[in-house]
């Protein structure tokens, strides 16, 4: 059983600027829903209820969003607009936040280092909030999906798809053998190689299980890419020393980090989410 769910939502949000300037990137609203709360939502359709944010400096609205809002919730009051807080009112109800603050911003690894207690000694699952993911047909989210994998391996899995090989460079990449169709071992890893030297097209997106021991393998790596202490690096370590799993999940992420993925998002879940109900 996979309980806890990490937010690193420390990052700046630089590529969309001015909008980003005293705003957390992960309050931009995808028609009407913050980024984040369409993560926490697909923790909790997968089973987690404690929701831990590795925070830092101009990021208060995201609390703000996970705690009721007395006055306005007393002014709209049996007015009709009611049901337009349903969906948080509910993620409220059902689930247990705790935030921390990310005091330097040393990279992905350091920042989910710094959830070291905030998780504990168990396996925990990390979303970053910008990758997008709608489920597929059947309504499963990617989340979902990987703690099936999880209860089966009982070792860390990262979620990936593939991408034009012109793409790699922005991505932590994989080489693995495929076990079955879909979910390879992990036997490399590299944190945005160039293009032209990545081991395959399977990129990692953000979407993690972690087993505790992650935290101890980040402590022991370096800083790497951009001198930054990154996740894949770490992750790299538990693959030689015992197993991680990728897997290439069903569903459709889209990049809201970037401002074109953000648009696409946007438009494809006003069309088929939104004026559907
Ligand atoms: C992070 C990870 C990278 C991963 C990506 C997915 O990079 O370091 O391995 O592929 O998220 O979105 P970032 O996009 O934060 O630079």
């Amino acid at each position: 059983m996979i309980r806890k769910c990490l937010f690193p939502v420390a990052g700046y949000g630089t590529r969309f600027l001015p909008a980003t300037k005293a705003m957390p990137k992960e309050m931009l609203p995808v028609v009407n829903k913050p980024l984040v709360q369409y993560g926490v939502e697909e923790a909790a359709e997968a089973g987690m209820n404690r929701i831990g944010f590795i925070t830092g400096r101009g990021k208060r609205a995201i609390a703000d969003h996970f705690d009721i809002s007395y006055e306005l919730e007393k002014e709209i009051e049996g007015s009709g607009k009611e049901n337009l807080l349903t969906s948080i009112r509910k993620l409220i109800d059902e689930n247990e936040f705790a935030f921390k603050r990310q005091n330097h911003m040393k990279g992905l690894g350091h920042a989910i280092l710094s959830g070291k207690y905030l998780m504990g000694d168990e396996p925990f699952a990390v979303v970053l909030a910008d990758d997008l993911c709608i489920p597929a047909e059947d309504g499963e989210g990617v989340l979902s999906q990987m703690v099936k994998i999880f209860n089966q391996f009982r070792c860390s899995v990262v979620a990936v798809q593939e991408v034009p090989q012109e793409e790699v460079h922005k991505y932590g990449v994989i080489a693995g053998e495929e076990m079955k169709d879909g979910l390879f071992r992990v036997t490399d890893m590299v944190e945005k190689p160039a293009n032209e030297d990545a081991p395959s097209n399977l990129a990692i997106i953000g979407r993690y299980i972690l087993t505790p021991d992650i935290f101890d393998k980040i402590k022991d790596t370096p800083p790497g890419k951009n001198g930054e202490v990154q996740i894949t690096d770490a992750l790299l370590k538990q693959a030689q020393e015992g197993c991680v799993l990728a897997y290439k999940f069903r569903g459709t992420r889209f990049d809201c980090g970037s401002i074109d993925g953000f648009v696409e998002a946007t438009n494809h879940v006003y069309e088929n989410i939104f004026k559907k109900g």
